[in-house]
């Protein structure tokens, strides 16, 4: 390990894009040394917040678009709506751009104040909706999507959940990354679970080249699955003939294995990785990260693990970053770890 890259990069490698759009996919992948240090396994982690937009969203945003376009779903004008924690939109709002179409958000209160700001600043609305309560509640975000659609037919709900382009803009893109970054080598791919369509794309590609290769999910202790409220983790267990209640696009065909975290751990190891790595990640891609080194410590000698960050721990810098935001959210005991710079955390 160096402490230090030697020099800057050779500057013949530097690309020019010619257009902003270019800058959707071929993400870095990025080797983590010091925390994975001494492991049997090389541990890599693949910045999808290096996309045009900020997040892995931006390809799926765009690919739905680009599908619905083709298949005459999405007519010339039509606004696009969708509920989302935020990712998603910012996606949209960039596809809208490219092909002049309105875009509207549907989130929950606990939409950052910078996505907000953000979303606005390309062009979209913001209507408020709430993934937590019950799917029929007329505040739920899904009903609201709904009730827009139904009342303008010039609305078109792009149902990020069930739309089976966004696992495709994962399996045209992000798989295929994967693949070519490491040669082939790949051995465990590491991603956290919404709609699955990270997972379920990017998994069934890499299966397709090589049925090896593990897939594992994860999610919070915080989540509907994360808690045990739906049938995933039975499912992704073995069982058979289940009640399929979680999002649609995972397939749990795809899965190999759910892991479950504690939120407050995650958090705890976001602030280590940004002190020890220079990686500065949202807390999905940390969770991820975190399940990819325990997998890396009991794998075999040339295992190769990706762990996927779907966004930046800049987007948190208020929330999980922030030692006020911690205490004011029963997280005070995180913050009493995290807080002193310069500590071990
Ligand atoms: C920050 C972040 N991490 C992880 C995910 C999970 O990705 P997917 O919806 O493909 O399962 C999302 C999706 O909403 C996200 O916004």
């Amino acid at each position: 390990m160096t402490a230090l890259p030697p020099a800057f990069p050779d500057p013949s490698l530097a690309r020019v894009y010619g257009d902003a759009f270019e800058l959707v996919g071929n993400t870095p992948l990025v080797r983590v040394n010091r925390i994975a240090a001494g492991l049997p396994a090389e541990v890599y982690v693949k910045l999808d917040q290096h996309n045009l937009g900020g997040s892995s969203k931006d390809r799926i945003g765009i690919n739905i678009v680009r599908e619905a376009i083709a298949s005459g779903d999405l007519k010339p004008g039509d606004r696009i709506i969708d509920f989302g924690a935020g990712n998603t939109a910012i996606g949209y709002a960039l596809a809208g751009i490219a092909t002049g179409h309105p875009v509207t958000a549907v989130a929950a209160p606990t939409l950052s104040p910078a996505k907000a700001s953000l979303l606005r600043l390309l062009g979209a609305d913001i209507v408020p909706g709430r993934p937590d309560v019950p799917k029929d509640d007329p505040e739920h975000w899904g009903v609201i999507a709904a009730r827009y659609e139904n009342e303008d037919p010039g609305t078109w709900w792009a149902r990020q959940e069930s739309n089976d382009t966004n696992p495709a803009a994962h399996a045209l893109s992000t798989g295929p990354e994967i693949w070519e970054q490491t040669d082939g080598r790949v051995t465990h791919f590491v991603a956290a679970l919404a709609t699955g369509g990270t997972a379920t794309g990017t998994g069934r590609y890499l299966k397709g080249r090589n049925p090896e290769v593990t897939v594992i999910g994860t999610a919070f202790d915080d989540t509907p699955v994360g808690r045990g409220e739906n049938n995933l983790a039975r499912a992704v267990a073995g069982e058979d003939g289940l009640e399929e209640d979680w999002s649609p696009n995972i397939d749990v065909q795809v899965l190999d294995r759910l892991e479950l975290r504690e939120k407050a751990e995650i958090i705890a190891f976001g602030w280590h990785v940004a002190r020890t790595e220079g990686l500065v990640l949202g807390p999905s891609s940390i969770l991820s990260l975190q399940v990819a080194l325990e997998l890396a410590a009991q794998a075999p000698e040339g295992s190769v693990v990706v762990s996927f960050s779907a966004d930046s721990g800049r987007d948190y810098l208020q929330r999980e970053y922030d030692p006020a935001w911690l205490r004011e959210n029963e997280l005070g005991h995180v913050a009493d770890r995290v807080a002193p710079v310069g500590e071990p955390v």
